[in-house]
């Protein structure tokens, strides 16, 4: 009950992730073999309960139809319902928030006129979608549903929406924010996208980077042997992996969970260029994990209180999808924890609170970049598992990024040699990259496939150059 659904494999066994596609017809057919049992049951509950809502005394009492059973077969929607132990009312209010995705005219009922007034019935809630055309079910609807018009019931169900309930916790289900002074459970029935993904179609689609969810999925054609890392970096990112692999094994059947924080905080710091960001996403690689990055920089925002938001799309989305988040130019928040000097940066100090707030509270794996570690308190690191050095490369490690990154279709000028550039010039992965880059298109456009020694020290100039530096 404690992991999030995604967080693990399922009941069944089947790994959320990397649905492998040719299964995904059998998927499809599972889930809508469930679902159809399911909707039909909605359908009666509503039926019933309009019934005995207009007062009819003949109409079932909506508990006594029974829930469907599954009878051993499997489907994601089932594992789903299973994975949280759902009660029925909390299957209800699923359904209820998935039937206008899947087939919105089991709500048509509940478009039903009072004919004294003229207009829809108030109890039933509801509202019109500005495109979608059926009814669209608020708070309202569902503790209608549930509970009809005895308060006593009623009080009882609104406990789904408690933030310490599993929807909330988990990013499930929620109530959108209802206009101000009019009553919360007004507000509109949302079952969180993945959730609508997986138990219809079977696959989590991956969010784009919208306005929505302001983090952007980053991959690499690199792997794990590329990575030219210092080897105390590599202990740690051995470290890291372990989590990722074991955290399962390590919190439920060692028992640990009871002990230790869920999810992994970590920060990589170190010079530009040095790899922080494709070591997370040859971690990802390796593990079968999507990487997203978030710009710090785009996420603060100078707006008060939009940070907030924008920062709870993120962890919310990502609390149900298995991925890292990686958190790029950290230092935009170290440097906004010195002593506050004006009103805007005592907001400034608020965000990055709440932004550690939230870290610690993240059940998943949360890698945070900067440039720099000087200013950042005992306070801020404590939150943090592992703080990774990724230093400037030495020598020998220099001399592998040159003869790694450099095409095995060029050859070097006569006399050019990389184990002296590698001695001579102090330069990270990423400045090599840039000479390499460099030094390849004045080969090409000469119509040559060898590097010169003079477009290799141009190259590196101009990459001492940034830091300020001459040859
Ligand atoms: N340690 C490294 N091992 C291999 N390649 C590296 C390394 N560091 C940097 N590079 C090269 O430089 C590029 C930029 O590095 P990046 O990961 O963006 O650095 P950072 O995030 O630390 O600024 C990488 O995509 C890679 O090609
Ligand atoms: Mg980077």
């Amino acid at each position: 009950m404690g992991n999030r659904l995604c967080g693990a494999a399922m009941d069944d066994g089947t790994a959320v992730r990397g649905v492998v596609t040719d299964q995904a017809p059998a998927r499809h057919a599972a889930n809508a073999a469930a679902l159809e049992k399911d909707l039909q049951w909605l359908s009666q509950v509503i039926e019933a309960r309009v019934r005995r809502g207009q007062g009819s005394s003949t109409g079932k009492d909506i508990w006594d139809i029974p829930a469907p059973r599954f009878n051993g077969e499997e489907s994601l929607y089932s594992s789903f319902l299973r994975h949280y132990e759902m009660s029925a009312e909390e299957r209800l209010a699923v359904l209820l928030a998935l039937a206008p995705h899947v087939r919105p005219e089991t709500l048509d009922g509940l478009f039903h006129a009072n004919e004294q007034l003229g207009r829809g019935h108030t109890e039933f809630g509801g509202i019109q979608g500005r495109m979608h055309g059926g009814f669209l079910p608020t708070g309202e609807t569902l503790l209608f549903l549930l509970a009809g018009n005895d308060l006593t019931r009623r009080f009882a169900c609104q406990r789904i929406f408690d933030r310490d309930h599993f929807f909330a916790r988990h990013n499930i289900l929620r109530l959108e924010t209802a206009p101000a002074g009019e009553p919360m459970m007004s507000g509109q029935l949302v079952l969180a996208d993945e959730i609508v993904d997986f138990v219809t179609g079977g696959e989590l689609r991956k969010p784009d980077f919208s306005r929505d969810f302001p983090a952007k999925l980053i991959t690499t054609e690199m792997s794990w042997e590329d990575l030219v890392l210092a080897p105390g970096t590599l202990d740690q990112i051995k470290e890291l992996e372990a989590w990722i692999k074991f955290e399962p094994v390590l919190m439920n059947d060692w028992g640990l969970e009871r002990r230790l924080r869920p999810g992994y905080r970590c920060l990589f710091h170190g010079p530009p260029g040095t790899g922080k960001t494709l070591t997370a996403t040859v971690i990802g690689k390796r593990l079968n994990l999507d990487v997203y990055r978030v710009a710090l920089s785009s996420v603060i925002s100078k707006y008060i209180g939009e940070t907030e938001k924008n920062l709870e799309r993120i962890f919310g989305r990502a609390e149900n999808m298995r991925c890292i988040l990686f958190f790029d130019e950290a230092d935009a928040l170290f440097g906004k924890r010195t002593t506050v000097s004006d009103a805007h940066d005592r907001y400034a100090n608020q965000e990055v609170s709440y932004l550690l707030q939230r870290i610690e509270d993240f059940a998943g794996v949360v890698i945070l970049a900067s440039n720099f570690i000087g200013n950042m308190d005992e306070a801020f690191m404590r939150r943090f598992q592992a703080a990774v050095h990724f230093p400037m490369p030495n020598v020998e490690e220099r001399h592998r990024l040159w003869r790694d990154s450099l095409s095995k279709k060029c050859l070097l000028e006569k006399g050019l040699k990389l184990d002296e550039l590698s001695c001579r010039y102090e330069l990270s992965g990423g400045a090599i990259m840039n000479v390499v880059r460099y030094a390849s298109l004045m080969a090409l456009a000469e119509g040559s496939n060898v590097i010169r020694h003079c477009e290799l020290m141009n190259g590196i100039r101009r990459e001492l150059q940034k830091d300020g530096k001459t040859i």
